[in-house]
């Protein structure tokens, strides 16, 4: 689909480490910061997890790198994001973090020790039920921190700590991870304002960044594996002229 109007860029994907990266960007210049790094949960032991290639799970798409550190490892990838996100987030401005159950008590003390302030953990639920014994698990969380100084900042009373949103079936994934458009919009509107800035230190093949677009926002994210940036630079380009040509 292609339409005449001019086009004004409002995603951008980084290729680089998240940490070189998020050091480039200004002061107090982001909304918002809605990420969904290396979960490390592949094992229920430090041995386990670092045996683990992308959470055990074997995806027709290929595996990512980061996803078998150590719990102390992910802990201090994370508390140095929050350091980066104490200095670029307006203050108010929200850093969700998606995680596993399994790394809360590791990283939400990591993070309130960058000096973000704990607001809460919303609860993604999946709708069905995954793979495992007992209490097999429909669920992942988002860590959910402020900076300080000023009240937090939310655009939206209706989003609830308990988001229900069907999963990607595999099939249509990109990525071993992807998380659905619907959700990460639900969250990017509670804490952004219109035409507000997205970031996300961990694109992945940025879903993150079409449901910003999708939600009016702007987006920039930053992703180590080139073949994901390129994924993301080309599903953006289709959402934008998606959006663009319906506003036309
Ligand atoms: C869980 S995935 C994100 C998936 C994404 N939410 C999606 O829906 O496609 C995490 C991503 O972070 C990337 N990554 C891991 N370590 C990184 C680092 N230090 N800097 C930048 N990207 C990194 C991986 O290559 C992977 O694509």
């Amino acid at each position: 689909m292609t339409c005449r109007k001019k086009p004004k860029q409002r995603w951008k994907i980084l290729h680089g480490d998240a940490l070189d990266q998020l050091a480039t960007l200004k002061p107090e210049s982001v909304d918002a910061i809605v990420t969904d790094p290396p979960y490390c949960a592949g094992g229920f032991t430090e041995k386990g997890k670092q045996a683990a290639r992308a959470m055990g799970v074997r995806h027709k798409t290929r595996w990512f790198t980061g996803d078998n550190m150590g719990t102390a490892g992910l802990a201090f990838l994370l508390r140095a994001v929050a350091c980066q996100a104490c200095r670029i987030l307006v203050p108010g401005g929200s850093l969700l973090v998606f995680c596993d159950w399994r790394m809360v008590p590791a990283l939400a003390p990591a993070l309130e020790s960058a000096g973000l302030r704990h607001q809460n953990l919303v609860v993604w639920d999946k709708g069905s039920i995954g793979l495992g014994k007992g209490f097999r698990p429909r669920h992942e969380l988002v860590l959910h921190f402020t900076k300080g100084g000023v009240k937090p900042r939310y655009f939206s009373k209706s989003g609830s700590n308990l988001i229900p949103c069907k999963r990607v079936p595999a099939r249509k994934r990109v990525h071993p991870t992807e998380k659905p458009i619907e959700l990460l919009e639900r969250l990017i509107e509670v804490v952004t304002p219109e035409d507000g800035l997205v970031v996300d230190p961990f694109a992945g093949s940025g879903t993150c960044g079409e449901a910003a677009l999708r939600a009016g926002r702007q987006w920039v994210g930053i992703e180590r594996g080139r073949a994901f940036c390129a994924t993301t630079s080309e599903r953006l380009a289709q959402v934008e002229e998606e959006l663009r040509c319906a506003s036309a």
